[in-house]
């Protein structure tokens, strides 16, 4: 490896895209960030401009190399990590997107999904994706573009039926991995933890699956070329003439929620980890055989080296978490999110109030798009803080509900779970996830943990690391948290969550 020379990682999420820049000991060097717009055109529509995401790309690139004082030239590699689900399809001749990005968290399509549960093909489904039918995924995402995206209201591509244009190859459809890669080196490929997002791709046989491309009528001709996460091979290189002035190979990729297990260094069977993002993903690395799940969990491409077999894990989705935090800020309960640790602890207790947070219905293990946002248990005496409290409570219940099912399908006892995602910043949160689930919770030094696993990948790929060893030992405790609460205390907090649950189901009339 020469001197002087770094791997960069676009991690591309949900809020906003940040470029970080990382040494071969897995510190970073420099570090970007652009936040872009939620567009909700009704409720429960979630939308994103595929170029404004593109244009900050650039942005956060240039800033960080120009801050860190570094030339593109020193950068071994590029990986990419990115929101996982969210659906762009764009024109291939002038890569202009057709419609706005459908985000993972919209609902528009939960009727097509309620009819598929209808028709019973749930089972059939998840046998094939290891994912629940739920709106959740791209497939009805891109039903629903090709159906809807009105061509004539749109100036971006010429008015021609968006259908025949699929169906003739003059469109492309990808995850924003997908669309990245295509805007940094021309070439239409994504990896296999996002191909495994889609609901169109077998985890089973390793291919888009004909049947449900029939069943969601997907032209097979609008996919992506689908590749390892780390890839030998490279995807392709950056534009020397537009985007950084230099070649640089992209070579790694990895939805954001695996990227956060690869930089975790969770490479065994059995290793764990919770990332508290927007939402939260809690993700169990379970080897090279798919394991299914009894308990509401999915089952997904934890990554893959070139040449080496598929690692498989299960994974409990949580849509809200970290967004929680948000939440308090928006309906003014708090002016920043580090005030809500001291707030909570200046309260005992709750005081018996529980909030719900399933704004965006409910993941795993629920899985109900029409769940919402609830409160229960308020009395005359309930402040602000209780509610505080209450919010940061429901993320740590949730967690524990994916610990427990996460358990109970793998048969493997945790012994520490290891964390990342900007809400883990919060000691008071860690402490209360420690006690709440009753195991050991492992902060990492570089929290930065998605950004560093996709640069991870690419690193790997131009040989930049030898091999996983090396990475492990990059890996620090930050800190740790123990329990400290006595158990039948916690379990008594537990028990009335799943009624406060309860209440939130099937809430959404339309
Ligand atoms: O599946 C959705 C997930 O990938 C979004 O992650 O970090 O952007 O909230 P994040």
């Amino acid at each position: 490896m020469p001197e002087n020379t770094y791997v960069g990682a676009i991690d591309q999420g949900t809020t906003g895209t940040r470029f970080m820049i990382f040494d071969h000991a897995g510190q970073v060097v420099a570090n970007a960030y652009e936040k872009h717009e939620q567009i909700y055109p009704e409720p429960g529509w979630v939308e994103h401009d595929p170029m404004e995401i593109w244009e900050n790309t650039k942005t956060v690139v240039s800033r960080a190399l120009r801050e860190g004082g570094l030339d593109p030239g020193q950068l071994a590699g590029l990986g990419i990590t990115n929101q996982r689900e969210t659906t762009v399809i764009w024109d291939a001749e002038t890569g202009t997107p057709i419609y706005n990005a459908l985000v993972w968290q919209d609902r528009r399509t939960t009727a097509r999904v309620e009819e598929l549960q209808a028709a019973d093909k749930v089972e059939w489904i998840r046998e094939k994706t290891g994912l629940e039918c739920d709106a959740y995924f791209s497939a009805t995402k891109a039903e629903w573009l090709l159906d809807n995206a009105d061509p004539i209201k749109l100036e971006r591509v010429r008015p021609q039926d968006i259908r025949d244009r699929a169906e003739d190859g003059q469109l492309r459809m990808g995850t924003i991995d997908s669309w990245l890669i295509y805007k940094l080196t021309g070439r239409h490929v994504t990896d296999v933890t996002n191909a495994s997002r889609t609901m169109l791709y077998n985890i089973r046989e390793m291919e888009w699956d004909d049947e449900l491309l029939d069943e969601f009528n997907v032209p097979v001709q609008l996919l992506p070329e689908v590749r390892p996460s780390s890839d030998d091979d490279y995807y392709g290189h950056t534009d020397p003439e537009g985007f950084l002035g230099a070649e640089v190979p992209v070579a790694g990729a990895l939805g954001d929620q695996q990227a956060a297990l690869f930089g975790q260094t969770c490479f065994d069977e059995g290793d764990a980890k919770n990332t508290y993002g927007t939402g939260a993903f809690f993700l169990m690395n379970t080897g090279e055989e798919p394991v299914r799940s009894d308990h509401g969990l999915l089952t997904t491409v934890g990554f893959q080296r070139s040449g080496e077999p598929v690692q498989y894990a299960l994974e409990g989705s949580i849509f809200v978490a970290g967004a929680a935090i948000e939440w308090l800020e928006d309906v003014d309960l708090v002016d920043d999110p580090t005030e809500t640790a001291e707030l909570a602890r200046s309260v005992e207790s709750t005081d018996g109030v529980y909030v719900v947070p399933a704004f965006t219905g409910l993941g795993a293990p629920h899985w109900d798009g029409r769940a919402r946002g609830t409160i229960v248990g308020m009395t005359r005496g309930t402040r602000r803080e209780h509610l505080v409290r209450a919010t940061l409570e429901s993320i740590a219940y949730q967690t524990r509900d994916l610990a427990e099912a996460m358990e109970a399908d793998s048969d493997i006892e945790m012994s520490t779970l290891r964390v990342d995602g900007g809400a883990v910043k919060n000691n008071f949160l860690c402490q209360l996830q420690s006690d709440i689930i009753g195991t050991d919770i492992a902060r990492p030094v570089v929290d930065e943990t998605t950004a560093l696993g996709s640069a991870y990948a690419a690193g790997l790929a131009v040989g930049y690391w030898d091999d996983t060893d090396e990475l492990r030992e990059n890996w620090q405790v930050d800190r740790q948290f123990s329990p400290r609460m006595d158990r039948p205390r916690a379990n008594e907090m537990y028990a009335r969550w799943d009624d406060a649950v309860e209440r939130s189901l099937d809430w959404a009339q339309d």
